[in-house]
C-alpha cells in the first residue's frame, strides 16, 4: 500500500515520492478506497512525543468515497458514530482528508469519509491517530499518490491536531509505519522505524473512568515547560537504552528503559487513580517495565513471555481495583502498520 521504510535506523524525511508526481491519480465519482490502522502506545516512558509502538489490540477502518455530483473539495462524514464529531474539520480522519484534498485536489468532487471505530477513544491507545492514519493511507490509495511514508505521517499528524490541540506524530507514525518508531517533529519531519523484539509482550490496563473530550490537551497542559537538566539526562539515557534494546531484540531491557521517566510521568500520574500502585503491581508480577500509555489514563506494561504478561495483566487489574477503579486488560503484541483493505461489500450509498 505504501513504500516500506526499511528496518533498523533508516531515516525518512517528509517529501513526496515521484510516483504520481504529487498530482495524484484520477479518482472518478463513486470511486472508493479503505484502509485499516492499528492502535498504538506513545512515549514508552522517556520518549515523550518521540516514541510510538503499534499495538495489534484494536483497529480503525476508514473508507473514502468520491461522491457523484458532489461539490468540489467538500469533505463530509458518513454516519458519525456515537460521540464522534460530525464536522469533518473536528474529526481526525475528516481533517486529514481535508488537508490532503487541499494539497492534492479532490478529483473535482466531494469526498465522503466513513470511520469504523475499533480503538477505544480517549484512553491513550492512539484512537484519534488510528483514524487519521487510516484516512491518510486510504486517501493515498484512492488517488494513487504513492506518497512517502513520512509524508503520510505528516498529514495524519496534522489531522490528529483536531483532537489533541497540537500536532504530535508519535501515535500516527506508529499507526502508519507499524512496530517501533522514533519521530523528530521539527521540519523536515523525520521518522525512523525499527523491528521489535519477537518476545515483547504487552498488557494494557484500561481504567473504567470518564475522560474529557479534550483529555489529551489537558494532559499535555500538565507537562512542565521547563525541566531540570538532571531530568533531561535521565530521560535521554533511558531513551537511548530503549532504542538499543529494541534494535538488539531484548524485550526485558525495553521494559526496564520504558519504566524510567523523570519528567512526564511525575507530572501526569495524579490524573490516573492508583497509578503508582498499578505500576508497582505490574513490576511485582514480573513486568520488565510499565508506563503511562500515551497521555493516559491506560497503563502499559511490558513482559518477555505470554505467561508473564498474563500475570502482569491480572496484577494491574487488582492494582486499579485497590484504588476503587474497574479496568479492562488488553493483551497484545507490537504489530505492522496501516494498510489499504478491500472495501466492505454491498454498502448502500
Ligand atoms: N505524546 C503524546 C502525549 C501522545 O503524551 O501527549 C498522546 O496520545
Amino acid at each position: 500500500p505504501h513504500p516500506e521504510p526499511g528496518r533498523g535506523g533508516r531515516g525518512l524525511t517528509a517529501r513526496r515520492s515521484g510516483g504520481a508526481g504529487g498530482k495524484g491519480g484520477a479518482a472518478g465519482a463513486g470511486d472508493r478506497a479503505a484502509a485499516r490502522a492499528p492502535s498504538s502506545t506513545a512515549n514508552l516512558g522517556p520518549g515523550y512525543d518521540v516514541f510510538g509502538l503499534a499495538l495489534g489490540a484494536f483497529h480503525d477502518t476508514v473508507e473514502i468515497e468520491s461522491v457523484p455530483g458532489g461539490r468540489d473539495g467538500r469533505v463530509t462524514m458518513a454516519e458519525p458514530g456515537r460521540g464522534m464529531p460530525a464536522a469533518a474539520e473536528r474529526n481526525t480522519a475528516g481533517l486529514t482528508v481535508k488537508r490532503m484534498a487541499g494539497a492534492f485536489g479532490s478529483g473535482g468532487g466531494e469526498l465522503c469519509v466513513r470511520v469504523e471505530k475499533g480503538v477505544p477513544a480517549g484512553y491513550g491507545m492512539g484512537s484519534s491517530a488510528a483514524s487519521a492514519a487510516a484516512a491518510a493511507v486510504a486517501f493515498d490509495r484512492l488517488f494513487r499518490l504513492g506518497l512517502e511514508p513520512a509524508e503520510l505521517v505528516r498529514f495524519a499528524g496534522d489531522g490528529e491536531a483536531a483532537s489533541a490541540g497540537a500536532p504530535h506524530y508519535d501515535n500516527v507514525a506508529a499507526s502508519i509505519l507499524g512496530r517501533f518508531v522514533i519521530v523528530k517533529s521539527a521540519r523536515p519531519l523525520e521518522v525512523v522505524r525499527t523491528a521489535t523484539p519477537p518476545a515483547l509482550h504487552v498488557a494494557v490496563a484500561i481504567p473504567d473512568m470518564a475522560v474529557p473530550r479534550s483529555k489529551t490537551a489537558v494532559s499535555r497542559g500538565a507537562v512542565p515547560r521547563r525541566v531540570p537538566l538532571g531530568g533531561c539526562t535521565a530521560n535521554l539515557a533511558a531513551a537511548a537504552m530503549l532504542v538499543e534494546a529494541m534494535m538488539r531484540g531484548d524485550a526485558d531491557a525495553v521494559g526496564r528503559a520504558a519504566s524510567c521517566d523523570a519528567i512526564v510521568e511525575p507530572a501526569r500520574e495524579h490524573m490516573i487513580p492508583g497509578y503508582r500502585g498499578v505500576k508497582a503491581a505490574a513490576l511485582d508480577a514480573g513486568a520488565s517495565g510499565a508506563a503511562i500509555s500515551g497521555a493516559g489514563p491506560s497503563v502499559v506494561a511490558f513482559a518477555a513471555s505470554a505467561t508473564e504478561r498474563d500475570a502482569v495483566g491480572r496484577a494491574m487489574r487488582e492494582g486499579f481495583a485497590a484504588a476503587g477503579v474497574a479496568s479492562r486488560i488488553v493483551k497484545c503484541k507490537p504489530c505492522d502498520g496501516a494498510r489499504a483493505v478491500k472495501l466492505p461489500k454491498g454498502r448502500a450509498r
